[in-house]
């Protein structure tokens, strides 16, 4: 039977080999500890002996432990290696981080929140983070890496059955870390090929939702009146809110200048009741024409 990846078998089996030796001596240490107890109770040897020197004992208890150092190291090391060791022939996914969500920008710059990827052929993920730490876990796949803002990670692996995986953030990066979840599909090569070509990257949502939704706004901002990290998008459109900027409070209407100034410098005029320093600016990122696109689009959340 083949496993999810080409990885599953060397990880378990250095896993369940390292898992092994703790328990033989979680086993082994716990038994003799209770022997000892009973062995050397007060009312068998009332006075404490002082052992000293035992030279076998010496070199048995240091080469022992070395030698089977040594074997965790050398599975560990075998599997890990070829994890480090890209093939030639790998399909490259750009696979982006930020808080807090997933997305996958294939080679033409078209974008998906799941991976979707061939069967049988290897794909290596350039890990990008844009704002913190996170860690691009795939457990069935056996995989687990982590994105490190301004500097190129990479990770790689070999899809051997169809189907789908998770994907989880396994590096705590922030309020909803734990809602960083994505998925791997995987498809036969003629499915991929379909998807590619009239899936990848096509939405039927509003062009202002679509900008939305790749820079991962919706993680923080409700469209529902909930409110999460930052306030809701439900009727922000023309609201009044009352902000902090420099300390005072004052009131301002939510038009294009304050909804572009907030993507732009999010602490200046945080909205009373919320936190400053949760968002990151988004001037590198969205332009000001897909804010107007947005604004269209925030316009008909009433
Ligand atoms: Cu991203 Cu945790």
């Amino acid at each position: 039977m083949n496993q999810a990846s080409n990885f599953v078998e060397g990880v378990d089996l250095s896993f369940y080999i390292i898992l092994g030796i703790s328990v033989f001596f979680l086993v082994g240490i716990t038994a003799t500890m209770i022997w000892f107890v009973v062995r050397y109770r007060k009312s068998k040897s009332p006075k404490a002996k002082n052992i000293e020197g035992n030279n076998k004992l010496e070199i048995l208890w240091t080469v022992i432990p070395t030698l089977l150092v040594l074997v965790m190291f050398y599975y560990g090391w075998t599997e890990y290696e070829p994890m480090r060791k890209v093939p030639k022939d790998a399909m490259v996914v750009k696979a982006h981080g930020q808080m807090w969500s997933w997305s996958f920008e294939y080679d033409d710059g078209r974008r998906s929140e799941e991976l979707v990827v061939p069967l049988n052929k290897p794909v290596k993920l350039e890990l990008i983070s844009h704002d913190v730490l996170h860690s691009l876990y795939i457990p069935a796949f056996r995989i687990k890496e982590d994105l490190v803002p301004g500097k190129d990670n990479y990770m790689w692996f070999l899809p051997q059955k169809v189907g789908e995986y998770d994907i989880f953030c396994a590096e705590y990066c922030g309020e909803r870390h734990s809602y960083m979840l994505s998925m791997v599909r995987v498809l036969t090569e003629q499915e991929y090929n379909t998807w590619y070509e009239e899936k990848l990257g096509k939405s039927d949502d509003p062009p202002g939702l679509q900008i939305l939704k790749q820079n991962a706004c919706l993680s923080c901002h409700s469209r529902d009146g909930t409110e999460i990290v930052g306030p809701t998008f439900k009727g922000i459109w023309g609201r009044n809110e009352v902000v902090i900027t420099d300390g005072e409070e004052r009131e301002i209407t939510v038009d294009k200048d304050y909804i572009l100034h907030s993507i732009y410098e999010p602490d200046a005029d945080v909205v009373k009741g919320f936190n400053a320093g949760q968002m990151i600016s988004y001037k590198n990122t969205i332009s000001e024409e897909q804010i107007d696109q947005i604004i269209e689009y925030l316009k008909t959340l009433q």
